[in-house]
């Protein structure tokens, strides 16, 4: 399959005869390139997010030489462009604080130089929205490759998923029931391959909706990093991005209305992590649809949990592939999904998933045999969050679900872990513990804080599950009555700065509700005497991060990244 090489973006920087060209062609001799390399070929530019310091992309360095083997193979002219890694467990404070940077760098990678289609390689938390929005907002060809869940983890026999099993093992170390000997043999086994985090945590939910939204090839989200699929997969992608190029499969032709509805239903049948609703938003309003938390709020009450995944279940993504993987999952949900949406194999995604199968039914289940009934994710309103908050009902202590209780409010995170320790902190496993300070602006980041721990005092009591309220955001691997990304946040005067020790909270998950049961009198008078925290950054990146991010349910993009108008293509002279 050819088309016009005039047409290619590239043909402006290699194809023309002039000074510059000259100039980019004798720079590519440089490298010990030669006309037959590029002429009259696409190139393709494989944006690598590989590091030391990310283990969840460790092959992702030799899986760029499988897609530059495929892009060859279909004739394109395939370029590698490091961009940040975004190790999940590294970064700090947060990579949310950076996701967007790595959208920036992604859209402006593909800008500013001779790019026609793209292989965005990423896994990793915040990699993939980030890769993805940055890509949308460039509106070139792309097609996403997933780097795929690390194998299960193991600890004397027992299979062990990342993250939850450290929160629950902390948890048992905390209460005494679990020694040094024990603790550092979980360490040693809990990560046992290269890969993402294998549980339903944001790695594994991101990387299913790309593939839902039909950006990713069918079936490569499901893929272990180390199955000898994956590199195939890989040279696929390859293959397949170089034939993108000719049909102009751009992504605005993949991203629309039903295409958001099928990942958010997809989302719902995993259990997704809660992160995914941020991510989600903030990729629908770069593709100019304008997706609000309410959506998610619809479709979760029509879409039960079936992938039977830790943390909602019991199984891990390894246990997933084989049990016929993301195409055997919406296969179970054909009848609640738009089957015509295109997708980045020109196909549609009825055709994509057409004969795929389930083959170990315990794991994804059917939707009249569902691990979680209700949906995995449920949009609370109310006075103290009046433009919502989340909580992900299926990994919550049902007895939780409603619940009235005292709270507990702590000012920021240092404050909250000094009080959880303390032995004389005057809790009861009915108080409702409040973290501020702690969202877009306020941590700054929005951290993965919002699964506080249970008070000391408690752990001893054997109370695992309590209600617990911030503006922060929690790991896709965390579990509980936690409900997350109060909007708008404490630092910007949000209702939730100004909850005190002792004032009632009611929280009604099935009709949507959370109730902050102070008078709107006191309200008013403590509003009056609340007054910003300071800034946190003076400078740099933090300070323009600060100065631009949007709250939570906007999906926490800058003002100045939506899709305010077309960006012009670089003058090249
Ligand atoms: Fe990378 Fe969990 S730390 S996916």
């Amino acid at each position: 399959m050819t088309g016009k090489t005039e047409k290619l973006r590239s043909h402006r920087w290699l194809g023309v005869e002039d000074l510059r060209a000259f100039g980019h062609r004798s720079r590519l001799r440089q490298a010990g390139f030669d006309a037959k390399d590029w002429q009259g070929k696409p190139v393709i530019g494989i944006i690598n997010t590989w590091s030391d310091l990310n283990p969840c992309h460790g092959h992702l360095r030799a899986r760029a030489e499988d897609v530059k083997r495929g892009v060859l193979q279909a004739g394109g002219f395939p370029v590698e462009l490091p961009a940040m890694s975004l190790g999940e467990i590294f970064v700090k404070p947060t990579t949310m604080l950076y996701r967007n940077l790595l959208a920036m760098e992604t859209e402006e990678l593909l800008r500013s130089h001779p790019i026609d289609g793209a292989v965005l390689m990423g896994g990793c938390d915040k990699t993939t929205p980030g890769l993805i929005m940055g890509a949308i907002s460039m509106g070139i060809p792309f097609i996403y490759v997933p780097a795929g869940p690390m194998l299960r983890g193991n600890w004397r026999g027992e299979y062990l998923g990342s993250g939850s099993d450290v929160w629950k093992y902390w948890t048992e170390k905390r209460a005494g029931n679990l020694g040094d000997a024990e603790w550092s043999e979980i360490e040693g086994g809990i990560a046992r391959s290269f890969g993402t985090c294998m549980v339903m945590g944001t790695a594994a939910t991101m990387m299913a909706i790309a593939e839902a939204l039909g950006l990713a090839l069918p079936g490569a989200s499901s893929i272990p990093a180390v199955d000898s699929n994956h590199p195939r997969m890989c040279s696929l992608a390859g293959r397949r991005i170089v034939e993108m190029v000719w049909e102009d499969l751009v992504p605005g032709k993949i991203m629309t209305c039903a295409a958001f509805d099928n990942a958010i239903r997809v989302h719902m049948a995993m259990g997704g992590s809660t992160n995914a609703i941020i991510h989600v938003i903030a990729m629908a309003r770069r593709a100019g649809i304008a997706l609000t938390m309410d959506r998610f709020d619809q479709l979760s009450r029509e879409v039960p949990v079936i992938a039977n995944v830790r943390p909602s279940g019991k199984y891990l993504m390894e246990d997933f592939f084989y049990a016929g993987g993301l195409r055997a999952l919406m296969q179970n949900l054909r009848e609640v999904l738009d089957l015509d949406c295109l997708t980045v194999t020109g196909q549609s995604i009825g055709a994509n998933i057409a004969g795929a199968r389930v083959y170990l039914p315990d794991v994804i289940r059917s939707l009249n045999d569902p691990v979680y009934p209700g949906g995995a994710t449920a949009v609370l309103k109310g006075n103290l969050a009046p433009n919502g908050c989340v909580i992900k009902p299926s990994a919550a202590d049902p007895r939780l679900l409603k619940h009235r209780g005292q709270a507990i409010a702590f000012e920021d995170y240092n404050h909250m872990l000094r009080e959880i320790e303390r032995e004389d902190l005057d809790v009861t496993p009915d108080h409702v513990l409040v973290l501020k300070n702690s969202g877009p602006k306020g941590g700054p980041g929005m951290p993965e804080w919002g699964m506080l721990p249970i008070p000391r005092r408690l752990l001893a009591r054997g109370v695992r599950d309590m209600i617990r309220i911030s503006d922060a955001r929690m790991s896709g691997t965390s579990y509980g009555a936690c409900i997350l990304h109060v909007a708008p946040e404490s630092f910007v005067g949000g209702p939730l700065a100004l909850v005190q020790t002792g004032d009632e909270i009611e929280v009604d998950v099935p009709a949507r509700r959370i109730h902050l049961h102070v008078s709107e009198e006191e309200l008013a008078r403590r509003r009056a005497r609340w007054t910003p925290p300071a800034a946190r950054y003076p400078r740099g990146y933090g300070a323009l991060y600060s100065a631009h991010i949007g709250q939570a349910d906007e999906g926490c993009d800058f003002d100045f990244l939506g899709p305010h108008g077309v960006v012009p293509e670089p003058e090249i002279h």
